[in-house]
């Protein structure tokens, strides 16, 4: 009997959790670093400095992200900028950067008790370039971000902002124990939404 109750409690706590936020399996690794890249609102991304102080050295800053509206993502990381920022001028003179998103930025970690360290609480490391978004891409890029960001279209007006994304060449995935896992670019935008 005690057993049995145990059972039925086992099950409720364990339909509650997963009833919470459920994630993709962690050996589903291309459908992990997808759902981490939609499920994120913002991201580190890390430049080489241009900075006369830091010139050379890694510089790591705070940015709005969004790969499509809720439900809709592509996976393409997309970006609003202005050259009046201080990463953006590093990037001007070498697009090449890194974004870190990390389920730390969702209630996800939190719930579960994850530390943002541990490797639980999932994240997705991206590398490649910069690119300004072209012509037919603006509007896709332009519903992915103000739908996320609804502040974005007041920010001042004579700030010269593009959309821009990151053009993925590597790709990192930490979601369990036992090491970093790598995804290819092919593999990630292979997923469906
Ligand atoms: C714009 O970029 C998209 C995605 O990279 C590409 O499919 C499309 O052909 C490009 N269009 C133009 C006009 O360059
Ligand atoms: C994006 O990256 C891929 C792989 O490195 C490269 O082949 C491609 O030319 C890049 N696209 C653009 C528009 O730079």
């Amino acid at each position: 009997m005690m057993a049995v109750g145990m059972f039925v409690l086992l099950l409720f706590v364990l339909t509650a959790f997963r009833g919470s936020i459920s994630i993709p399996p962690h050996d589903e690794v291309a459908q992990m670093a997808r759902y981490v890249v939609h499920a994120s609102d913002w991201c580190s991304m890390a430049t080489i400095s241009t900075q006369a102080v830091v010139r050379g050295l890694p510089f790591s800053n705070v940015f709005s992200v969004s790969d499509g509206p809720l439900g809709k993502g592509t996976g393409e990381p997309y970006l609003y900028l202005t050259p009046l920022e201080i990463s953006v001028h590093d990037i001007q003179a070498n697009p090449e950067v890194s974004l870190a998103m990390s389920l730390a930025t969702t209630d996800y970690c939190r719930k579960q008790k994850f530390d943002p360290q541990s490797p639980l609480c999932c994240r997705v490391i991206l590398s490649g370039r910069i690119l300004e978004v072209n012509s037919t891409e603006i509007d896709f890029a332009k519903k992915a971000l103000f739908s996320r960001h609804p502040a974005m279209p007041d920010w001042p007006h004579d700030h010269g902002w593009y959309f821009a994304k990151l053009n993925i060449t590597n790709i990192w995935v930490l979601d369990y124990f036992g090491g970093i896992k790598t995804v290819t670019p092919e593999e990630y935008y292979r997923v469906k939404a």
